[in-house]
């Protein structure tokens, strides 16, 4: 595996793939990767000849007081795994490689990007839409490939993809889990002992709400009760546990398409999201 950390050389070396006529994917990462990333590198491989990965923790993407700062990095060990993964080419360039003085440009998505995280992180969907679009026009792949545990970032991208004419296919990946159900995340390193015992309760109750909202159960009620149960076991606030169009994400009040739940939840200073597909029978 290559590591390349200017965008010439990326260009370079994904060029002359292109030239060959391989295929070619694209696996945008912050790094400290998990098995929910390298199932994305094998997803990757089941869809192209050569695999690129990113790891840039985008500064733009954080909010003020979010963690950019503690954000965990470990470039190391990424590498080391991405290239057991299979992974050819590792881009993993500077904040001044991406953002060069005088950078002014911004990507803001409508619709997708409001509510569930759009209304507790501001500015965060137009951070990721900003550097995705820079990474898709510097690699130019065939296919890029995004967890589905981001789901609203996944429609968000989705999104921009087709109205911004970037002729890329985007495809999500089914969300990886702990054995205890938790989905994997990078910020589960955050959490301590008793945090971590607390957050196995995430998955168990928004499948226990999906399961009731699937047989039918009031929606309203179903959610209402789904939040006491978070906050019972141990979750210090829970910023939304809602119901919405899969694909459009649009609010709703009764399960009659198909639909995604969501849910943030914070336990000690780390807040935790999760989804599930709900279909009405
Ligand atoms: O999902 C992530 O890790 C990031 O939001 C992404 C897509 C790599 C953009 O920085």
């Amino acid at each position: 595996m290559t590591i390349v950390r200017t965008v010439a050389d990326l260009r370079e070396m994904v060029g002359a793939w292109r030239k060959a006529g391989l295929r070619v994917a694209l696996v945008p990462t912050m790094g400290a990767l998990h098995q929910g990333h390298l199932s994305l590198i094998e997803a990757a491989k089941a869809h192209a000849d050569r695999v690129v990965a990113s790891i840039f923790v985008n500064p733009k993407q954080f909010g003020v007081n979010e963690d950019l700062s503690r954000y965990p990095r470990q470039e190391a060990r990424d590498a080391e795994l991405l290239k057991s993964a299979g992974c050819d080419l590792l881009f993993a360039p500077t904040v001044e490689e991406m953002y060069p003085a005088g950078f002014a440009t911004s990507v803001s998505v409508a619709g997708v990007s409001e509510g569930l995280c759009g209304a507790a992180r501001p500015g965060h969907f137009d951070g990721v839409a900003l550097i995705v679009t820079k990474l898709l026009n510097m690699v130019r792949p065939d296919v890029a490939i995004f967890g589905e545990k981001d789901y609203q970032q996944l429609q968000v991208i989705r999104r921009f993809a087709e109205d911004l004419n970037i002729g890329v296919e985007i495809l999500g990946a089914p969300i990886v889990r702990e054995a205890d159900g938790l989905a994997m995340s990078s910020r589960n390193a955050y959490l301590s002992a008793e945090e971590r015992g607390i957050a196995g309760a995430l998955p168990r109750v928004l499948g226990r709400v999906a399961e009731q909202l699937e047989g039918g159960a009031e929606m309203a009620a179903a959610l209402a009760q789904g939040t006491r149960d978070l906050l019972a076991a141990g979750f210090k606030q829970v910023d939304y546990l809602e119901v919405r169009d899969a694909r459009t994400l649009e609010p709703l009040q009764a399960l009659d398409r198909e639909a995604r739940l969501f849910v943030a939840a914070r336990v000690g200073t780390t807040r935790l999201i999760d989804n599930l597909p709900v279909r009405p029978r």
